[in-house]
Protein backbone atom coordinates (compact mmCIF):
# COMPACT_ATOMS: atom_id res chain seq x y z
CA UNK A 1 0.00 0.00 0.00
CA UNK A 2 1.30 3.74 -0.49
CA UNK A 3 -0.16 6.68 0.79
CA UNK A 4 -0.85 9.83 -0.90
CA UNK A 5 1.88 11.54 1.14
CA UNK A 6 4.18 9.05 -1.06
CA UNK A 7 2.40 9.26 -4.17
CA UNK A 8 2.80 13.32 -3.65
CA UNK A 9 6.63 13.27 -3.21
CA UNK A 10 7.03 10.52 -6.03
CA UNK A 11 4.96 12.40 -8.34
CA UNK A 12 6.22 15.61 -7.72
CA UNK A 13 9.99 14.48 -8.24
CA UNK A 14 8.98 12.72 -11.82
CA UNK A 15 7.21 15.98 -12.56
CA UNK A 16 10.15 18.18 -11.69
CA UNK A 17 12.65 16.08 -13.50
CA UNK A 18 10.91 16.58 -16.88
CA UNK A 19 11.42 20.37 -15.89
CA UNK A 20 8.31 21.45 -14.74
CA UNK A 21 8.35 24.71 -13.13
CA UNK A 22 5.09 23.91 -10.30
CA UNK A 23 5.73 19.90 -10.08
CA UNK A 24 3.73 19.97 -6.72
CA UNK A 25 0.94 21.86 -7.27
CA UNK A 26 0.23 20.04 -10.68
CA UNK A 27 0.41 16.74 -9.12
CA UNK A 28 -1.96 18.16 -5.69
CA UNK A 29 -4.22 18.92 -8.52
CA UNK A 30 -4.09 15.84 -10.15
CA UNK A 31 -4.75 13.93 -6.87
CA UNK A 32 -7.99 15.91 -6.18
CA UNK A 33 -9.29 14.99 -9.71
CA UNK A 34 -8.74 11.47 -9.03
CA UNK A 35 -9.69 11.65 -5.62
CA UNK A 36 -12.35 13.78 -6.19
CA UNK A 37 -11.74 16.16 -3.62
CA UNK A 38 -10.23 19.84 -2.93
CA UNK A 39 -6.64 20.66 -2.02
CA UNK A 40 -7.95 21.06 1.64
CA UNK A 41 -9.18 17.43 2.02
CA UNK A 42 -5.93 16.51 -0.03
CA UNK A 43 -4.06 17.59 2.97
CA UNK A 44 -6.64 16.12 5.46
CA UNK A 45 -5.64 12.39 3.96
CA UNK A 46 -1.88 12.48 3.02
CA UNK A 47 -1.74 9.65 5.46
CA UNK A 48 -4.19 7.70 3.75
CA UNK A 49 -3.93 4.76 1.55
CA UNK A 50 -4.53 5.44 -2.35
CA UNK A 51 -6.81 3.26 -3.41
CA UNK A 52 -5.71 0.53 -6.57
CA UNK A 53 -8.13 1.97 -8.78
CA UNK A 54 -7.04 5.87 -8.24
CA UNK A 55 -3.21 4.82 -8.99
CA UNK A 56 -4.29 2.82 -12.11
CA UNK A 57 -6.48 6.25 -13.18
CA UNK A 58 -3.71 8.55 -12.56
CA UNK A 59 -0.68 6.82 -14.11
CA UNK A 60 -1.56 7.84 -17.54
CA UNK A 61 -2.51 11.64 -16.41
CA UNK A 62 0.79 11.73 -14.74
CA UNK A 63 2.52 10.88 -18.20
CA UNK A 64 0.87 13.36 -20.16
CA UNK A 65 1.88 15.57 -17.61
CA UNK A 66 5.41 14.30 -17.94
CA UNK A 67 5.83 14.54 -21.63
CA UNK A 68 4.44 18.31 -21.28
CA UNK A 69 0.71 18.80 -22.26
CA UNK A 70 -0.73 21.56 -20.54
CA UNK A 71 -2.07 20.49 -17.16
CA UNK A 72 -5.86 21.82 -17.66
CA UNK A 73 -6.63 20.09 -20.81
CA UNK A 74 -5.39 16.91 -18.63
CA UNK A 75 -7.47 18.15 -15.64
CA UNK A 76 -10.41 18.74 -18.25
CA UNK A 77 -11.39 22.64 -16.70
CA UNK A 78 -9.74 25.40 -15.23
CA UNK A 79 -11.60 28.73 -13.35
CA UNK A 80 -11.34 32.09 -15.17
CA UNK A 81 -12.90 35.10 -13.48
CA UNK A 82 -16.18 33.84 -11.83
CA UNK A 83 -16.81 30.92 -14.01
CA UNK A 84 -15.48 27.84 -14.48
CA UNK A 85 -14.85 26.69 -18.08
CA UNK A 86 -14.30 22.95 -20.07
CA UNK A 87 -10.95 23.44 -21.33
CA UNK A 88 -10.54 20.38 -24.16
CA UNK A 89 -7.45 19.01 -25.90
CA UNK A 90 -6.48 21.21 -29.01
CA UNK A 91 -8.21 24.33 -27.80
CA UNK A 92 -5.81 26.99 -26.25
CA UNK A 93 -6.03 27.15 -22.26
CA UNK A 94 -7.32 30.56 -21.20
CA UNK A 95 -4.74 32.60 -19.00
CA UNK A 96 -5.00 35.00 -16.40
CA UNK A 97 -3.82 37.63 -17.91
CA UNK A 98 -6.80 37.40 -19.77
CA UNK A 99 -9.09 38.87 -17.01
CA UNK A 100 -7.43 42.31 -17.65
CA UNK A 101 -9.19 42.59 -21.15
CA UNK A 102 -12.61 41.24 -18.93
CA UNK A 103 -12.12 43.30 -15.98
CA UNK A 104 -11.43 46.56 -18.45
CA UNK A 105 -15.01 45.66 -20.34
CA UNK A 106 -16.38 45.60 -17.19
CA UNK A 107 -14.86 49.19 -16.33
CA UNK A 108 -15.94 50.68 -19.51
CA UNK A 109 -18.79 48.86 -21.22
CA UNK A 110 -21.63 50.86 -19.28
CA UNK A 111 -24.64 49.17 -17.32
CA UNK A 112 -27.30 48.85 -19.47
CA UNK A 113 -31.53 47.94 -18.81
CA UNK A 114 -31.33 47.25 -22.65
CA UNK A 115 -29.46 44.74 -24.70
CA UNK A 116 -25.72 45.24 -24.98
CA UNK A 117 -24.63 43.52 -27.89
CA UNK A 118 -20.79 41.85 -27.36
CA UNK A 119 -18.90 40.18 -29.83
CA UNK A 120 -15.42 38.23 -28.41
CA UNK A 121 -13.65 37.30 -31.56
CA UNK A 122 -11.59 34.23 -31.26
CA UNK A 123 -13.47 32.87 -28.75
CA UNK A 124 -11.43 29.93 -28.30
CA UNK A 125 -13.12 28.49 -24.71
CA UNK A 126 -15.25 31.22 -25.06
CA UNK A 127 -13.70 32.69 -21.32
CA UNK A 128 -14.03 36.33 -22.16
CA UNK A 129 -17.70 36.84 -23.65
CA UNK A 130 -18.60 33.80 -21.47
CA UNK A 131 -17.50 35.75 -18.81
CA UNK A 132 -19.03 39.17 -19.33
CA UNK A 133 -22.29 37.24 -20.24
CA UNK A 134 -22.44 35.53 -16.49
CA UNK A 135 -21.49 38.89 -15.20
CA UNK A 136 -24.23 41.23 -16.86
CA UNK A 137 -27.51 39.72 -17.67
CA UNK A 138 -27.77 42.21 -20.56
CA UNK A 139 -25.10 40.98 -22.36
CA UNK A 140 -25.85 39.35 -25.56
CA UNK A 141 -22.97 37.43 -27.41
CA UNK A 142 -21.47 36.44 -30.46
CA UNK A 143 -18.89 34.22 -30.09
CA UNK A 144 -16.61 33.77 -33.13
CA UNK A 145 -13.24 31.10 -33.90
CA UNK A 146 -11.97 29.80 -37.11
CA UNK A 147 -11.04 26.49 -34.96
CA UNK A 148 -14.10 23.59 -35.05
CA UNK A 149 -12.39 22.65 -31.34
CA UNK A 150 -12.61 25.86 -30.36
CA UNK A 151 -16.77 26.16 -31.29
CA UNK A 152 -17.27 23.23 -30.15
CA UNK A 153 -15.33 24.34 -26.60
CA UNK A 154 -17.35 27.56 -26.52
CA UNK A 155 -20.82 25.36 -27.39
CA UNK A 156 -20.00 22.88 -24.32
CA UNK A 157 -19.08 25.91 -21.97
CA UNK A 158 -22.20 27.69 -22.75
CA UNK A 159 -24.25 25.09 -22.04
CA UNK A 160 -22.95 24.20 -18.83
CA UNK A 161 -23.62 28.19 -17.60
CA UNK A 162 -27.01 27.51 -19.09
CA UNK A 163 -26.30 30.77 -21.28
CA UNK A 164 -27.85 29.56 -24.82
CA UNK A 165 -30.39 31.66 -25.34
CA UNK A 166 -27.75 34.82 -24.80
CA UNK A 167 -24.92 33.43 -26.99
CA UNK A 168 -24.51 32.39 -30.81
CA UNK A 169 -21.23 30.63 -31.40
CA UNK A 170 -20.13 30.93 -35.06
CA UNK A 171 -17.52 29.62 -36.77
CA UNK A 172 -15.49 31.55 -39.08
CA UNK A 173 -13.40 34.79 -39.82
CA UNK A 174 -12.77 37.73 -37.13
CA UNK A 175 -16.64 39.27 -37.70
CA UNK A 176 -17.66 37.70 -40.72
CA UNK A 177 -19.83 35.15 -39.18
CA UNK A 178 -21.86 37.73 -37.79
CA UNK A 179 -24.75 38.37 -39.85
CA UNK A 180 -24.33 41.79 -41.18
CA UNK A 181 -27.73 43.28 -40.23
CA UNK A 182 -27.27 41.94 -36.17
CA UNK A 183 -26.54 44.93 -34.11
CA UNK A 184 -22.60 44.69 -32.68
CA UNK A 185 -21.94 47.55 -29.59
CA UNK A 186 -18.44 46.29 -28.69
CA UNK A 187 -15.72 44.37 -30.38
CA UNK A 188 -13.62 42.33 -27.79
CA UNK A 189 -10.55 39.80 -28.38
CA UNK A 190 -7.46 37.96 -27.40
CA UNK A 191 -6.26 37.47 -31.02
CA UNK A 192 -3.15 34.66 -31.74
CA UNK A 193 -0.21 37.74 -31.25
CA UNK A 194 3.24 35.92 -30.74
CA UNK A 195 5.74 36.37 -33.54
CA UNK A 196 6.15 32.88 -35.47
CA UNK A 197 9.99 33.28 -34.96
CA UNK A 198 9.10 32.97 -31.33
CA UNK A 199 6.65 30.00 -31.45
CA UNK A 200 9.49 26.92 -31.52
CA UNK A 201 11.60 28.91 -28.43
CA UNK A 202 9.18 29.04 -25.85
CA UNK A 203 7.55 26.26 -23.32
CA UNK A 204 6.94 22.80 -24.50
CA UNK A 205 3.34 22.93 -23.25
CA UNK A 206 2.77 25.80 -25.77
CA UNK A 207 5.51 25.01 -28.95
CA UNK A 208 4.88 21.40 -29.05
CA UNK A 209 0.84 21.04 -27.64
CA UNK A 210 -1.09 24.31 -27.99
CA UNK A 211 -2.77 25.02 -31.28
CA UNK A 212 -0.39 27.22 -33.54
CA UNK A 213 -3.70 28.98 -35.15
CA UNK A 214 -4.33 30.42 -31.38
CA UNK A 215 -0.87 31.85 -31.08
CA UNK A 216 0.89 33.39 -34.22
CA UNK A 217 0.70 36.19 -35.09
CA UNK A 218 3.08 36.73 -38.33
CA UNK A 219 6.04 37.59 -38.91
CA UNK A 220 5.77 41.04 -35.95
CA UNK A 221 2.70 39.11 -34.04
CA UNK A 222 0.55 41.79 -35.25
CA UNK A 223 -1.13 40.44 -38.48
CA UNK A 224 -4.38 40.03 -37.20
CA UNK A 225 -4.30 43.59 -35.42
CA UNK A 226 -4.48 45.21 -38.69
CA UNK A 227 -7.16 43.57 -40.28
CA UNK A 228 -9.23 42.83 -36.94
CA UNK A 229 -8.96 46.97 -35.51
CA UNK A 230 -10.27 48.31 -39.05
CA UNK A 231 -12.98 46.11 -39.03
CA UNK A 232 -13.93 46.36 -35.41
CA UNK A 233 -13.64 50.24 -35.42
CA UNK A 234 -16.01 49.79 -38.86
CA UNK A 235 -18.42 47.73 -36.80
CA UNK A 236 -18.78 47.97 -33.13
CA UNK A 237 -21.05 51.34 -32.39
CA UNK A 238 -19.56 51.55 -29.15
CA UNK A 239 -16.00 50.10 -28.96
CA UNK A 240 -13.65 48.33 -29.58
CA UNK A 241 -10.93 46.87 -26.76
CA UNK A 242 -8.27 43.44 -27.63
CA UNK A 243 -5.63 42.13 -25.65
CA UNK A 244 -2.08 42.20 -26.90
CA UNK A 245 1.77 40.56 -26.09
CA UNK A 246 4.43 42.33 -23.39
CA UNK A 247 5.42 45.58 -25.86
CA UNK A 248 3.03 45.19 -28.33
CA UNK A 249 0.82 48.57 -27.12
CA UNK A 250 2.48 50.73 -28.73
CA UNK A 251 2.25 49.36 -31.87
CA UNK A 252 -1.37 48.33 -31.65
CA UNK A 253 -1.80 52.03 -30.11
CA UNK A 254 -0.65 53.14 -33.72
CA UNK A 255 -3.01 50.65 -35.50
CA UNK A 256 -5.80 52.22 -33.77
CA UNK A 257 -4.82 55.53 -34.18
CA UNK A 258 -4.83 54.99 -37.93
CA UNK A 259 -8.44 53.80 -37.97
CA UNK A 260 -9.56 56.48 -36.70
CA UNK A 261 -9.75 55.92 -32.92
CA UNK A 262 -7.69 59.49 -31.72
CA UNK A 263 -6.42 58.66 -28.11
CA UNK A 264 -6.58 54.36 -27.46
CA UNK A 265 -6.38 53.41 -23.70
CA UNK A 266 -4.53 51.00 -22.46
CA UNK A 267 -4.93 48.82 -19.38
CA UNK A 268 -1.86 46.54 -17.10
CA UNK A 269 -2.30 43.49 -16.07
CA UNK A 270 -1.14 42.96 -12.63
CA UNK A 271 2.41 42.60 -13.16
CA UNK A 272 2.54 45.47 -14.58
CA UNK A 273 2.65 44.32 -18.29
CA UNK A 274 0.69 46.61 -20.69
CA UNK A 275 -2.56 44.14 -21.83
CA UNK A 276 -4.69 45.73 -23.19
CA UNK A 277 -5.49 48.75 -25.26
CA UNK A 278 -8.84 50.03 -26.90
CA UNK A 279 -12.17 51.86 -25.68
CA UNK A 280 -14.66 53.35 -26.42
CA UNK A 281 -15.38 55.24 -30.02
CA UNK A 282 -15.62 59.10 -29.74
CA UNK A 283 -19.41 60.33 -31.22
C1 LIG B 1 -5.01 33.53 -28.11
S1 LIG B 1 -6.38 32.50 -28.50
C2 LIG B 1 -7.60 33.21 -27.42
C3 LIG B 1 -8.70 32.26 -27.00
C4 LIG B 1 -9.66 32.85 -25.96
N1 LIG B 1 -10.29 34.06 -26.44
C5 LIG B 1 -8.90 33.15 -24.66
O1 LIG B 1 -8.64 34.32 -24.40
O2 LIG B 1 -8.59 32.21 -23.94
C6 LIG B 1 -6.82 33.07 -30.11
C7 LIG B 1 -8.05 32.40 -30.72
O3 LIG B 1 -8.31 33.05 -31.98
C8 LIG B 1 -8.69 32.07 -32.93
N2 LIG B 1 -8.40 32.65 -34.25
C9 LIG B 1 -7.22 32.73 -34.91
N3 LIG B 1 -7.36 33.38 -36.08
C10 LIG B 1 -8.68 33.72 -36.17
C11 LIG B 1 -9.47 34.39 -37.15
N4 LIG B 1 -8.91 34.85 -38.27
N5 LIG B 1 -10.79 34.56 -36.92
C12 LIG B 1 -11.37 34.08 -35.78
N6 LIG B 1 -10.66 33.43 -34.81
C13 LIG B 1 -9.34 33.26 -35.00
C14 LIG B 1 -7.88 30.84 -32.56
O4 LIG B 1 -8.46 29.66 -33.09
C15 LIG B 1 -7.91 30.93 -31.02
O5 LIG B 1 -9.02 30.21 -30.50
Amino acid sequence: MITVGEVLERTTRFLKSRGIDTPRLDTELLLCKHMGVDRLHLYLSLDQPLGDAELAAMRPDVSRRGSREPLYWILGERGFHAIELHTPVGVLVPRPDTETLVEAALAVIPRSEEPVYIADVGCGTGAIGLALAVARPEVRLFATDVSPAAIAATKENVRRLGLERRVAVLLGDLLSPIPPHRPVDWVLSNPPYIPSGELDGLQPEVSQHEPRLALDGGADGLDVYRRLIPQGLARARQGVLVELGMGQADAVASIFRQHGLASPRRWSDLGGVERVVGGPISP
